[in-house]
């Protein structure tokens, strides 16, 4: 039986590969799924939502980690799981730094590398940072790209990439979010409570490293003055864990009792908050893929994006971290219904939850040529 190793590490890789890893395992094959543990419990926290347990950890975050020390630690304990034993395959999912060194020990060790996710490109190589680089030289190392859209695999093609290698699969992401959307949910007595008071919801995330620091606090102080500005607007703000994040959400949001912070959500609570929400904030790479398929706009915070189908679509809008643009493009959707709707008819461009299920065929048939 064809072993297939999965190398994750963060919230969205989990999030995103579950569904494959479940369809491989339908296919016929053993998946092997290995935890860098570049995330730790905000990982946990998923694992428990797909009901995945994983075969091998290699517990790597640390408080504050940069990007030398984590990838590092995840290179030094991925070189003995190869030595142990032999994979058909090796899957890798999207831009982060687990991602990238998962692909790299595939191709250290000549096992062949599926990249899940591939070909998303910002052509701006610090912006998404350190993600364009990782998902790029991710890219090159791959032997099966399984790119969401047309456009994605357009990028692969002018890079060289053979047009055999290439499956256009949609996103895992929505494959996730319609699974996740039939399990029973019930919110927690302090989530029904704010849905309960809230008038009008923003649900608010932010965590990319190009924006720490002064950017960051410009979105801060945006979100600070729609508040007070909109007195029926409420915001919803599960902060990451990033100490960085922290830190600057704290100065600037904390004890505004109609902007709720809160630790990051679980898998289920945090879809239902996008349902409940009016508007979505955030420069989250899965939100911008989730949010269509919800048919809630989002202003998306980041000068460039990886992800133009959205754009294309009119369900996302770049507002970067210029506060007064913010401001203005919260306002435009609180105040015009044509604006509003102009962001929120259309289907999503990211899929239609069977990607997982295309890839693992794709797989499949790669192993038996
Ligand atoms: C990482 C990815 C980013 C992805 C994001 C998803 C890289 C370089 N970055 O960014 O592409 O969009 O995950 O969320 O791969 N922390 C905890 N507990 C956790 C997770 C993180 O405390 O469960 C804190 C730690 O202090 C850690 C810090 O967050 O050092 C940063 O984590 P890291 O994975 O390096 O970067 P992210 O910003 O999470
Ligand atoms: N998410 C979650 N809880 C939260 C915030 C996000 O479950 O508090 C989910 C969200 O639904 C999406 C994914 O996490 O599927 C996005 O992860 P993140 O924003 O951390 O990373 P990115 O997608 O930007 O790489």
């Amino acid at each position: 039986m064809h072993k297939i190793l999965f190398i994750l590490g963060t919230r969205p890789e989990i999030i995103k590969l579950a569904p494959v890893i479940m369809a491989v395992e339908n296919e016929g094959m053993k998946p092997v799924v290995l935890h860098t543990g570049q995330h730790r419990e905000i990982a946990e926290e998923m694992f428990r939502v797909f009901k995945i347990n994983p075969d091998i950890r290699l517990d790597v975050m640390r408080e504050n980690q940069t990007l030398f020390s984590v990838s590092s630690r995840i290179l030094e304990k991925l070189e003995p799981v190869f030595a142990d034993c032999r994979y058909s395959m090796t899957v890798v999912q999207g831009d982060t730094t687990s991602a990238f060194l998962g692909a790299l020990s595939g191709y250290y060790t000549k096992t062949p590398v599926a990249h899940v996710e591939a070909g998303l490109r910002s052509n701006d190589k610090f912006s998404p940072f350190p993600e364009e680089g990782n998902r790029r030289l991710a890219g090159s190392l791959t032997d099966l790209h399984f790119p969401p859209t047309e456009l994605s695999r357009k990028n692969l093609l002018k890079e060289g990439i053979q047009p055999n290698n290439i499956h256009v699969t949609g996103n895992t992401v929505i494959d996730a979010l319609f699974w996740a959307l039939k399990l029973p949910y019930q919110p927690s007595e302090k989530l029904k409570t704010i849905y309960d008071s809230a008038k009008r919801l923003i649900l608010v995330t932010s965590h990319r490293r190009e924006s720490f620091g002064e950017p960051q606090r410009r979105v801060f102080r945006a979100l600070y003055e729609i508040v007070q500005n909109y007195s029926e607007v409420e915001i919803l703000f599960p902060v990451h864990p990033n100490p960085n994040v922290r830190r600057e959400v704290a100065d600037i949001l904390e004890n505004h009792p109609r902007i709720h912070l809160c630790a990051p959500l679980g898998y289920l609570d945090f879809i239902h908050a996008m349902e409940k929400s009016e508007i979505i904030m955030s420069d989250s790479g899965g939100v911008q893929e989730e949010a269509p398929s919800l048919k809630k706009p989002v202003l998306v915070l980041r000068d460039v994006t990886e992800r133009p189908e959205g754009l294309e679509s009119g369900a996302l809008k770049l507002v970067g971290t210029d506060g007064e643009k913010i401001f203005a493009e919260c306002e435009k959707l609180l105040e015009s219904p044509a604006e509003y709707s102009a962001m929120t008819r259309n289907p999503n461009p990211y899929g239609d939850g069977r990607a997982a299920f295309r890839i693992a065929k794709s797989i499949k048939l790669f192993l038996s040529e």
